[in-house]
């Protein structure tokens, strides 16, 4: 099957979370299986290609129109790399906006993004179908649906939405409607409109196909008021047809026994280089050396409030109290870089912080911390837990979304589980399951090391969910009466009947 990746950002390309990793590894994965696939990002600055391949597109604007072009980024891993190339809109600093703020004209770059991704079909390369990614690839089946409903090139491509966070949205002021040309009947409250405004992640949850989410816990929670950000009615309207599949970890790049860019290579076997890689993070810190004596708590993570950081402040005194360290590796909401940065001074001898976006850094804390905290107040997937079960290093997480799905709580009877997951969003609890996990760290040497290769022994690879992916893909197909290569290969076929997508709130990711 012809399959088009349309998101944001991706490595190896562009990155400011999660999104990149599953944008690389997911298509990479599927092409493994004999998919032909294509990725369509935005040319950030610093975003190489090697061709054009389509010199000018036309796309209505502010009354009158852009040219953009489409560059050709090449192959990569068995996929096909373009991107939308309008400097004037692109190649800027960062990708969506600096220092905390928004760009202003993010309604009409992701616009932009989102009417190039149906021109790219037409112009450059027609796939079976169109796999989006978070608000702003939105307006892809919006417009798919309405303004090209009557184009016989595109009307029946079939369109998946994965929401990869709800909490971003693409809200825009009723002007960028007419701004990027929207044809009016979409602002209304079964459609675009929301609250007022233009919001277009609910273009995606709306019009598109099938709608999926990073994990089945997910899936489920954003059907709530406490998790949907608003949109949790718009998400039990279309639950027939959204799922949860579980994100997988790219072992490629994150596996203790092959990584370079740690100390040393360890494994479950032999996890003695593990000690050499918490020597060398102490280090990259310029923590005091006998840090290493002392558990080493890490984080990587966007300094967001969906993070956990609220949390992290009520319980910095009596956290950092502990005879322990804490390294912290990350960037984002201005308010939470000073709160890390304060915190840093208050206990230089006991807190790392690095204010940056450094992939070597976050290896190194993956590999040389003893435990790495996620106090998510939600978590849609998250990868950072289910790296650091590879790497040996214990999670400590709040049960929401991917979190939940993706560790096992440790059972001191039974010696099984992988981490250590506390309930309810409260400092308190966070504070006293650390402390048990520390307990366990000091105490109890044998549980601790059964804890780390439990998790060490998870196979959370891409193969699972490429699988169920696919299948999607398929009913989507057959859904829109779409023809694929892979559909008429089993035309043939006795058993061509197409299993159906795992339905919403099944934890159907059996591993
Ligand atoms: P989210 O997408 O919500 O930020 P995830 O856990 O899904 O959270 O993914 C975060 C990804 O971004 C991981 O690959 C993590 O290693 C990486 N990351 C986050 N912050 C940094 C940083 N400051 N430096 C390097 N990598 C980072
Ligand atoms: C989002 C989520 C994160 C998820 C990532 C990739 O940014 O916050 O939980 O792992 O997307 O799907």
């Amino acid at each position: 099957m012809k399959i088009l990746f349309a998101a944001p950002e991706g490595l190896p390309f562009s990155k400011t979370g999660g999104l990149a990793d599953v944008i690389e590894a997911l298509p990479k994965a599927l092409a493994a299986r004999g998919h032909e696939l294509a990725v369509l990002l935005p040319r950030y600055r610093n975003t190489r290609a090697i061709a054009v391949a389509a010199p000018s597109l036309t796309i209505p604007m502010d009354g009158a129109a852009r040219f953009p072009q489409i560059a050709d980024g090449g192959p990569v891993h068995g996929v096909h790399y373009y991107f939308l190339d309008d400097p004037e809109y692109f190649d800027r600093e960062q990708l969506y906006g600096v220092a905390g703020k928004d760009y202003p004209d993010n309604a009409e770059r992701f616009g932009e993004f989102s009417r190039a991704v149906i021109e790219f079909c037409k112009r450059v390369w027609m796939p079976d179908l169109i796999h989006c990614h978070d608000w702003q690839t939105g307006l892809v089946p919006a417009l798919l649906r309405t303004e090209y409903a009557g184009d016989p090139a595109v009307q029946s491509l079939p369109v998946i939405f994965t929401v990869h966070n709800m909490g971003y949205q693409g809200a825009f002021p009723r002007e960028a409607m007419k701004k990027l040309g929207l044809p009016e009947v979409l602002f209304s409250m079964d459609a675009l409109e929301f609250y007022g405004r233009v919001n277009f992640l609910k273009g995606g949850l709306v019009y598109s196909d099938f709608l999926t989410t990073v994990s089945p816990k997910y899936a489920r929670e954003i059907q709530t008021p406490e998790y949907g950000h608003g949109l949790d009615g718009v998400v039990r309207n279309r639950a027939a047809t959204l799922s949860g599949i579980l994100n997988g970890a790219d072992y490629i790049a994150w596996n203790p026994e092959k990584d370079n860019l740690i100390a040393a290579r360890y494994s479950t076997k032999d996890l003695s280089g593990k000690m050499a890689c918490k020597k060398n993070l102490v280090e990259a810190f310029g923590l005091p050396g006998d840090t290493v004596r002392k558990p080493v708590i890490g984080i990587v993570s966007r300094f967001a409030g969906q993070k956990g950081f609220d949390l992290i402040e009520k319980i910095a005194p009596d956290l950092l109290a502990e005879d322990l360290a804490l390294v912290a590796l990350g960037a984002g909401e201005p308010r939470y870089e000073k709160l890390m940065r304060d915190l840093q001074k208050a206990y230089p001898a006991k807190l790392g912080v690095q204010i940056k976006y450094d992939n070597t850094l976050a290896h190194k804390i993956e590999a040389g911390a003893d435990m790495f905290l996620m106090p998510s107040h939600y978590e849609p997937c998250g990868l950072n837990q289910i790296y650091s079960l590879k790497y040996g290093t214990v999670p400590v997480v709040r049960a929401t979304g991917g979190l939940d799905d993706t560790i096992e709580a440790f059972d001191p009877a039974t010696g099984n589980g992988t981490g250590f997951k506390f309930q309810a969003y409260d400092g308190n609890a966070l504070l006293v399951k650390i402390r048990e996990a520390l307990h366990v760290y000091r105490n109890d040497p044998a549980s601790w090391r059964r804890i780390q290769t439990n998790g060490m022994g998870k196979d959370f690879s891409w193969q699972a969910s490429a699988i169920e992916y696919a299948r999607l893909y398929e009913v989507a197909c057959k859904s829109r009466n779409r023809i694929t290569a892979t559909s008429s290969n089993q035309a043939g076929a006795k058993s061509a009947k197409i299993p159906p997508a795992a339905p919403t709130g099944k934890g159907s990711h059996g591993r």
